[in-house]
């Protein structure tokens, strides 16, 4: 039988989640493009001023082929989430200053981009590896970033969160720092509780090491059915909303499996809320639909911190 990551591989081309008439397959982001994010491309990636929005749509489509992951059609990566966390600015300290320096894994980490914050911020990219299922997003990261002179292929691991022995299996407690952007939510329930069990097995079983993340989560926690073509028609599936609350427990009873004692933090992204009311009332609905196409009322980004005791 085909694993998830061979059926993802082999997505036929004329599937229907890689059309780009979808809404959620965004032509333009000019408009969204902060200044960080240009100076990345500017300083880190040698790209010139003028070559930055076009360079941008061109590697948006080569990601889209990859693996066409609604994220890569809303242009979400140029916003750099773990920019947007609050203790952005807490992590790069302690990985620029420490010695040792952390070991810091970027799990599903696609792009790749927020690898290449850390670097662009002044940590040293030999402390520095992301995770993905998919090979492809390696090269596509590359093209995005011109960066292979100086992050080595090896610090991009192909693995699956669910093996125990693959390459990403094969790392279990070597972690010291685990960033997780927008990747719990993709999955059911059962599946986000075996997932965070084994993102624990993946951190270092001592005092210190430290789980940080962004997903999308709702106020009211629940199932979602996903309809085509986030599933093939007649098939049932679904994903799960946590909000802030059970997302503390799902941390807390992962770690309790693992034996570890911990502290977790969870809190709605507020300014994206309010950000995403006010555009709804500046602009209407229409413009909700076309911005966060997967939004509601009631969906609010949630920001999370796991420590170990
Ligand atoms: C929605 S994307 C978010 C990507 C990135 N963290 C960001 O914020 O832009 C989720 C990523 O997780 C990867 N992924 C999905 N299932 C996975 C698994 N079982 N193990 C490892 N990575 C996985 C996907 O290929 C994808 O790149």
């Amino acid at each position: 039988m085909a694993t998830e990551a061979e059926k993802w591989m082999n997505l036929p081309q004329d599937h229907m989640v890689r059309s780009t008439k979808l809404p959620w397959y965004h032509q333009d982001f000019e408009y969204k493009l902060k200044p960080k994010f240009r100076k990345l491309l500017e300083e880190w990636s040698g790209i010139a001023p003028e070559e930055v929005v076009p360079h941008i749509q061109r590697v948006r489509d080569v990601a889209w082929h990859v693996f066409p992951w609604p994220c890569i059609g809303e242009f979400w990566f140029i916003e750099q989430g773990l920019l947007r966390h609050p203790d952005y600015s807490n992590i790069l300290k302690r990985i620029t200053t420490t010695t040792p320096p952390p070991k810091f894994l970027d799990l599903g980490t696609c792009l790749g981009q927020d690898v290449r914050t850390l670097t662009h911020d002044g940590a040293s990219p030999s402390t520095l590896y992301g995770a993905d299922i998919l090979p492809g997003f390696r090269d596509a990261g590359y093209a995005l970033f011109r960066d292979s002179d100086r992050l080595d292929p090896s610090h991009f691991i192909t693995g699956d969160i669910f093996s125990d022995v693959d390459d990403l299996g094969k790392t279990r407690g070597t972690w010291d720092i685990i960033h997780i952007a927008m990747f719990l939510h993709i999955f059911a329930l059962p599946e986000q509780q075996a997932v965070s069990r084994n993102i624990m097995k993946l951190l270092k079983p001592v005092p210190g090491s430290t789980i940080i993340g962004t997903q999308t989560g709702s106020l009211d926690a629940g199932e979602l059915t996903l309809k085509p073509p986030f599933c093939e028609p007649g098939e049932h599936k679904t994903i799960y909303r946590q909000n802030k609350d059970t997302m503390k427990e799902l941390f807390e009873k992962a770690a309790d499996a693992a034996g570890l004692k911990v502290n977790v933090w969870t809190e709605y992204d507020e300014d994206e809320a309010r950000e995403r009311a006010e555009g709804r009332k500046a602009k209407g609905d229409e413009w909700e639909k076309k911005e966060r196409f997967f939004a509601g009322d009631k969906e609010r980004r949630i920001f999370f911190r796991v420590d170990v005791l």
